[in-house]
């Protein structure tokens, strides 16, 4: 079965699902949001897992798009924690409305996604919401780290990897595991779905550092350079520490991460600059590609026929070479 199948069914939802309707700037902001696009990746991934194991996929489709406006929402107030301007190639829900209006209307599409995430049928139910709701407390613990570590300068790399399983790829894992619920798979399979999608999980976070530095501004949508603004910690930013020990770069590097006023423009150029010098980008696509071999290893092992696992293999190689 071609991937394409799964998107439109994903997009046929999106198009027939209402959010709420007053007071519109409760509203307004989600179908904004949602209209703008994006891979719709999670969403898709799902029907592909619930496809493995069953020919009845669609009943897959609520719970899906449920996945899909929870990570809208987190979309919605990670652009506020992370002050971007930019989401999708459009401004933000923060910068076109504001803050407030952010919040709250993250508030209620995260009502939104667990009312479609009640589309499972009765026997799976409590078992999707406790695993829901798990994962939806870890990508808060993510992103709860990810704003710690900014104002440190000793994270190592196993806490960054910890960080980015738990504000990204966790949803990923759900996001397949939901679908082997829903196709009522074994445990074993089950398990097996959340482990390939918690490694591709972390390879995609490692490829959005990647691109947040070296992405094309015109295709990526978001602002180059972020999380360089920001003192994110990403892996870039901890290899290049380390890698500068003893080296200029290390001064150079401790001036920028300190600097309180700055050229946001000036300090993006320099940082890449001195991961250009120190070879970084190199080890995060090699990093990278570490996790996605992982998460292509654990499908090679889920057993189904490959024409059945042939669109999640597709869709892999697709997020290796994205450029958005
Ligand atoms: C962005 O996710 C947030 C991260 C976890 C890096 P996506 O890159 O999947 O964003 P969209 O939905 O395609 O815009
Ligand atoms: C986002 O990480 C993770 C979540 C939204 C939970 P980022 O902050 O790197 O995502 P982008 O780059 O803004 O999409
Ligand atoms: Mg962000
Ligand atoms: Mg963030
Ligand atoms: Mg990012």
């Amino acid at each position: 079965m071609s991937s394409a199948i799964f998107f439109k069914a994903i997009e046929q939802e999106i198009a027939r699902t209402q959010y709420g309707e007053s007071p519109v700037e409760l509203y307004e902001p989600i179908a904004y949001l949602m209209s703008l696009g994006g891979k719709r990746m999670r969403p898709a991934i799902c029907l592909m897992a619930a496809s493995i194991f069953s020919d009845d996929w669609q009943k897959a489709t609520k719970p899906a798009l449920g996945v899909e406006v929870f990570h809208n929402f987190t979309l919605m107030h990670d652009d506020i924690m992370d002050a971007a301007p930019l989401r999708r190639g459009q401004p933000t829900v923060h910068e076109k409305w504001n803050s407030s209006v952010a919040i709250l209307s993250g508030d209620v599409m995260l009502v939104c996604a667990y009312e479609l995430m009640t589309a499972v049928k009765d026997n799976i139910f409590k078992k999707v919401i406790r695993r829901f709701n798990r994962t939806a407390a870890e990508v808060c613990e993510g992103q709860q780290l990810d704003m710690n570590f900014a104002s440190r300068n000793d994270v190592s790399e196993e806490e960054y990897i910890n960080m980015i399983r738990l504000k990204t790829s966790v949803l990923l894992g759900f996001a397949l595991e939901l679908g082997g619920m829903i196709a009522e798979t074994s445990e074993a399979n089950t398990q097996l779905l959340y482990e390939i999608g918690t490694n591709i999980g972390i390879g995609f976070q490692l490829k959005d550092d990647i691109l947040d530095v070296y992405g094309d501004p015109e295709k990526f949508g978001k602002q180059v350079g972020g999380d360089i603004i920001e003192n994110k910690k990403t892996f870039l930013l901890i290899e290049a520490l380390a890698q500068a020990k003893g080296k200029p770069e290390e001064k150079e590097l401790a001036q920028w991460l300190s600097a309180q006023s700055f050229d946001k423009a000036e300090k993006v150029k320099a940082v890449t600059n001195i991961y250009d010098t120190l070879g970084i980008k190199q080890m995060a696509e090699s990093k990278m590609n570490e996790f996605f071999s992982k998460g292509l290893n654990d499908l090679e092992r889920l057993e189904a026929p490959a024409e059945r696992k042939k669109p999640l293999l597709d869709i892999i190689y697709m997020l290796i070479e994205r450029e958005n």
